[in-house]
């Protein structure tokens, strides 16, 4: 049995989340539960599943990193590409024999997945014993649906409104005592047309600039260093809102905030990237020298398909701007490698923007049709020959140029995050510039999340090696 449900508008959002809270406190909270939260996608469902905990451990649960010994599984998805469909899909399935072996484990599967009409279907019909879903923008609705579960109601398939409310003080548990998320947006208005974030994020909406003022002023006050604003096109902050503060504004604001910290932000939307946002971040040394500006294809056919509203000459004004501007900035981009119709000669032109511009990261992606968004059903689509010819072709002139550029680093001296020991290199520490780029160096003393000044000895295409210096 189960049940589609949208929002319960009977109750004040936040109220409701804490009656619920109660509740389930109540019936769990002397029982010792505990709560395993696994997360697929962007940044955005990473500082979405730091709510996740905040909630559960707001009803009584204890975080656990072991599926095993859960009480609570809560599976956190993506939907961006078949992928990551497929991962979490498979990940769920392996969940049927924690349930067949602990009767009354509760499975949730939430993020941007199930908030698809045909993957909650999916889901309902295919994995019985996932007791609900709900997607990012039902957050705050979690308890209430643990609540009725655990009180013997249906199964529950919540399928998100296209203009949900914006919920603020929802509790978090960070992963890191350093580094953190704030979204300050929720959602996208763009509908690229391959894209189907806009479908499950639904509309764009701003958090209001105070209550983003209050989150960041309390994580510098508590010792955060690197802090990172969320939004789907942080560039559109504020639009249609009735306060008057826009992107260049907000980051203005923060950087006001005394403390020592750096602030970064993504996504930024190309047509709305402005100089008056590339000048604030000029004159604010607590923005970090990075810009990551996703150009996703060279060509102004294929973006013009793509519906993403700029042209190649338009996003090199706004990027040789940045430059000028700011000339020790670290540059990245998105690039989608065989869109529907892409001729040789549009991916050539897409090449010869990553060899102007020498980004020093570049987060390439084969197109995966998305069902419901228009290039889904466009026909002229490229063999996974061609596709993955073009891939390869990207990755090796990018690792050229990603060579040349981190050669030019050795003598220089960075200041550099300690992100704790490094996976790949044994016995040595891995760090992150400001840029983003990781720097490895051996120290005895340095702690994750402490500053180290490190002068760079040597360099490989995705990483650069130094020693500390005082
Ligand atoms: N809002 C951000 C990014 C969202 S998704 C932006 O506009 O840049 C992150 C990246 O995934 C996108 O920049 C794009 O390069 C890639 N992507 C999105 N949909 C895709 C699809 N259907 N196939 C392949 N890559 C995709
Ligand atoms: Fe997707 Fe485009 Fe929105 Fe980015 S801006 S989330 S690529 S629709
Ligand atoms: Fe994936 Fe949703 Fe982020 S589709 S990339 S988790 S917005």
């Amino acid at each position: 049995m189960s049940e589609c449900i949208k929002r319960q508008a009977s109750l004040p959002l936040p109220e409701g989340r804490e009656v619920y809270t109660n509740k389930v406190l109540a019936v769990v909270g002397e029982l010792g539960l505990k709560c395993f939260v696994q997360t697929f996608g962007c940044q955005q469902n990473e500082a979405d599943s730091e709510r996740i905990a905040g909630m559960a451990v707001a009803m009584g649960y204890t975080l656990t990193a072991e599926p095993n010994e859960a009480d609570l599984i809560v599976v956190n998805t993506c939907a961006v590409r078949e992928h990551a469909e497929k991962k979490a899909l498979s990940l769920i399935g392996q969940y049927k024999h924690c349930k067949s072996n602990k009767k009354e484990l509760v499975i949730a599967v939430c993020g941007c997945m199930p908030s698809q009409q045909h993957r909650a279907d999916e889901i309902k019909h295919k994995y019985p014993y996932v007791d609900f879903t709900f997607g990012t923008s039902d957050l705050y609705m979690f308890p209430e649906l643990l609540y009725r579960r655990l009180s013997g109601a249906k199964r529950t398939f919540v399928i998100p409104e296209d203009k949900p409310p914006v919920v603020e003080d929802i509790p978090v548990v960070r992963e890191s005592n350093y580094r953190a998320w704030v979204s300050i947006m929720y959602g996208c208005n763009n509908f690229c047309s391959y894209c189907i974030v806009p479908y499950v994020r639904g509309r764009e909406r701003s958090r209001h600039p105070d209550a983003i003022e209050a989150e960041v002023r309390e994580l510098i006050a508590s010792g955060y260093k690197d802090i990172t604003l969320l939004g789907q096109n942080v560039n559109s902050y504020g639009r249609g809102c009735d306060f008057d503060c826009d992107f260049a504004d907000l980051l203005e604001r923060l950087a006001s905030i005394e403390g020592d910290y750096k602030l970064h932000f993504m996504t930024s939307h190309p047509k709305d990237a402005t100089k008056k946002l590339v000048d604030v971040m000029a004159r604010n040394d607590r923005i970090a020298r990075q810009f990551h500006l996703p150009l996703q294809s060279g060509s102004n056919e294929v973006l013009d398909v793509m519906n993403r509203r700029y042209t190649a000459e338009k996003y090199l004004e706004i990027l040789d701007y940045i430059k000028e501007k700011l000339p020790d900035v670290t540059l990245s981009t998105d690039i989608i490698v065989g869109f529907p119709g892409e001729t040789e000669e549009d991916f050539q032109k897409t090449l010869d923007i990553l060899s102007y511009v020498k980004y020093d990261m570049v987060f390439s992606f084969i197109y995966s049709p998305r069902s419901g968004t228009p290039a889904a059903k466009m026909e002229n689509s490229i063999t996974d020959e061609i596709k993955s010819d073009r891939m390869r072709r990207l990755l090796d002139l990018q690792t050229e140029i990603a060579s040349e550029l981190n050669a030019k680093c050795i003598d220089k001296t960075y200041r550099v995050i300690c992100q704790g020991k490094s996976k790949n290199n044994e016995g040595m520490l891995e760090g992150r510039t400001e840029g983003n780029k990781i720097v490895l160096f051996a120290s005895d003393t340095a702690r994750e999340g402490d500053y180290v000044k490190v002068k760079v000895t040597k360099t490989q295409p995705y990483a650069l090696f130094g020693e500390v210096v005082k």
